[in-house]
């Protein structure tokens, strides 16, 4: 089976075993794991903050970003296929008491606008950008939409995180630094465990006292660990060994919405966003290639680092039979 489920379907290469193998380890609740230490100083100057924390999920690290910055009854807006809004199990409305408002616009982009829109938007309230935004299929925000809106925010008084899970795809995408976004943002967290390759591990980045406020929600979320540098060194060795390669992701991504007939300028990233005919993953499951829902009536395919070219050759062929046959069965469904 190609899997083109999602980019978190990687496992370990020996390479990134090796180093996990290698790692030298402490107590982490003691600020004693040297691994963890220095993937949390790497993190915090590659995304321009003063301090960051290692966690194990991206979840939780938006949680924990969440529950440190507002104050219950207050307002998280995000776009309204975000993440944090719909696949985080009402995270912030159970966690930190946060009203969830979801806003329509295009390629997952919080205008201003829409920002100057919600009245109640005050202290106490945060703002959530992703980047790459994951629904839209993996789409960059261009920096001075992004800039504006962050000032939009900080205009109402609202902090402003950046749910950059996938933000070194954004990165190699654009060719500009992860800091270029993440250092505008009050908050960011990033993720190993997608693209990067890594088993788990996620890294929550802002300055050093909401770090160090932060700490208490990986307490309580259950996130506070003890020899986590083995985790921590396969983070070190994906930051050493595959980010630049994202970009053969992007190549093949853009590959295949070209194969398919797509517009591949709308390919930003790893995802090739695409109609669901209705029943489209089972019909190319049958073919040999798995594919998941992007969002209702959208399909994605997503590369990785277990991906080739001659498996894009395969996933072209198997995806065109099932969407090109519903072009001409059914056009208006689309
Ligand atoms: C944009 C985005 N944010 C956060 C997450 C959560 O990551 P994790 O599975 O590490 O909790 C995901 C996972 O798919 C994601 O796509």
């Amino acid at each position: 089976m190609i899997d083109l489920r999602s980019d978190t379907v990687t496992r370990p290469s020996p390479e990134m075993f090796a180093a996990m193998a290698a790692a030298e380890v402490g107590d982490e609740q003691y600020l004693e794991d040297p691994t963890v230490n220095e993937l949390q100083r790497r993190m915090a100057e590659l995304l321009g903050h003063e301090a960051a924390l290692f966690l194990p999920t991206a979840t939780m690290a938006n949680q924990a970003a969440l529950r440190t910055h507002s104050k219950p009854g207050s307002i998280m807006l995000a776009e309204e296929h975000t993440h944090m809004l719909i696949y985080e199990w009402g995270g912030p409305a159970i966690h930190s008491g946060l009203v969830m408002t979801g806003v329509r616009s295009e390629a997952g982009r919080v205008t201003p606008q829409h920002i100057a829109a919600v009245e109640e938007l005050g202290p106490g309230s945060v703002v959530v950008l992703e980047n790459t935004h994951r629904s839209s299929g993996g789409r960059i925000w261009p920096l001075d939409e992004f800039r504006a809106s962050v000032d939009a925010a900080h205009e109402r008084g609202a902090a402003l995180h950046l749910d950059g899970a996938r933000l070194f795809n954004a990165s190699v995408g654009a060719g500009l630094p992860p800091s270029a976004w993440s250092q505008h943002a009050d908050s960011v967290t990033i993720c190993f465990s997608k693209g990067l390759g890594c088993p788990f591990g996620a890294v929550l980045a802002g300055p050093a006292a909401f770090i160090e406020r932060a700490w208490e929600s990986k307490y309580l979320f259950g996130g506070a660990l003890r020899q986590a540098g083995v985790a921590a060194a396969a983070a070190i060795y994906a930051l050493d060994h595959n980010v630049e390669r994202l970009a053969d992701d992007h190549a093949r991504a853009r590959r295949l919405a070209e194969g398919i007939g797509l517009d591949a300028s709308v390919v930003d990233s790893n995802f090739v966003a695409f109609p669901d005919p209705g029943d489209g993953e089972a019909r190319i499951a049958e073919r040999g290639v798995l594919v998941s829902n992007l969002r209702p009536g959208m399909l994605r395919a997503i590369t990785h680092l277990d991906i080739s070219d001659d498996d894009i050759d395969q996933a072209i062929e198997a995806v065109s039979e099932v969407v090109g046959a519903t072009r001409t069965a059914a056009p208006r469904a689309r």
